[in-house]
């Protein structure tokens, strides 16, 4: 089932004013407590982010229904190979799982990366995340195998080649 009314769209700087309500909702989506104070600090971060981010090698896409939240994602450039771009921070509401936003998110964030002229985009996930590996398959990423991360967990690496890319 789609999402009925969804919007995506890329974070600009007028919206860091939404920054406070997207950290709080991001944490309750992620399962994670927050401390107000840690809740001021992300919120801080991601304003100056948003306000700073230049367009050309990030951006921030927040999926709303009826102007609440239900998905966000992220999508930047390799900071060393400037044609390979990564997702990180994909998180959908748990109420809204299981009906395509992060397929729609992930898709909108291959379009932009693709826009910027892309060769491919990566992804990580936990090893045991068969979610997030299983969704990464279904918007054809092709899955490299397993290995370990600096932090010493366990992680599957994804890719995706833009055979069209310009
Ligand atoms: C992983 C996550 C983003 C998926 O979001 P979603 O909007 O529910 O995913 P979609 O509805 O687009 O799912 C597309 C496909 O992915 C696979 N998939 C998604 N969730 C799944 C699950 N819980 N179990 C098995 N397969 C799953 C299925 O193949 C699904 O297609 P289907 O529903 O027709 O079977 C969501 O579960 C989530 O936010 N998890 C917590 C945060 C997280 O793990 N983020 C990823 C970090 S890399």
């Amino acid at each position: 089932m789609m999402v009925e009314g969804m919007e995506i769209r890329a974070l600009a700087p007028a919206d860091a004013e939404i920054s406070r309500d997207l950290i709080v909702w991001a944490s309750v989506a992620w399962g994670s407590e927050l401390t107000d104070e840690q809740i001021e600090q992300r919120a801080k971060r991601l304003a100056d982010g948003i306000a700073s981010a230049a367009p050309d090698k990030v951006a921030f896409l927040v999926a709303r229904r009826a102007g609440v939240f239900v998905g966000q994602c992220r999508v930047f450039q390799d900071k060393n190979e400037s044609s390979q771009w990564w997702l990180s921070g994909l998180v959908v509401d748990p109420a809204y799982r299981r009906q395509r936003v992060a397929t729609a998110l992930v898709a909108a964030c291959i379009d932009y990366a693709r826009n910027k002229g892309a060769s491919a985009v990566r992804s990580e996930t936990d090893v045991e995340n068969l979610a997030s590996i299983r969704l990464h398959e279904g918007v054809g990423f092709e899955n490299l195998g397993q290995f370990t991360d600096d932090d010493g967990d366990e992680k599957v690496a994804l890719q995706l080649i833009l055979r069209d890319h310009r």
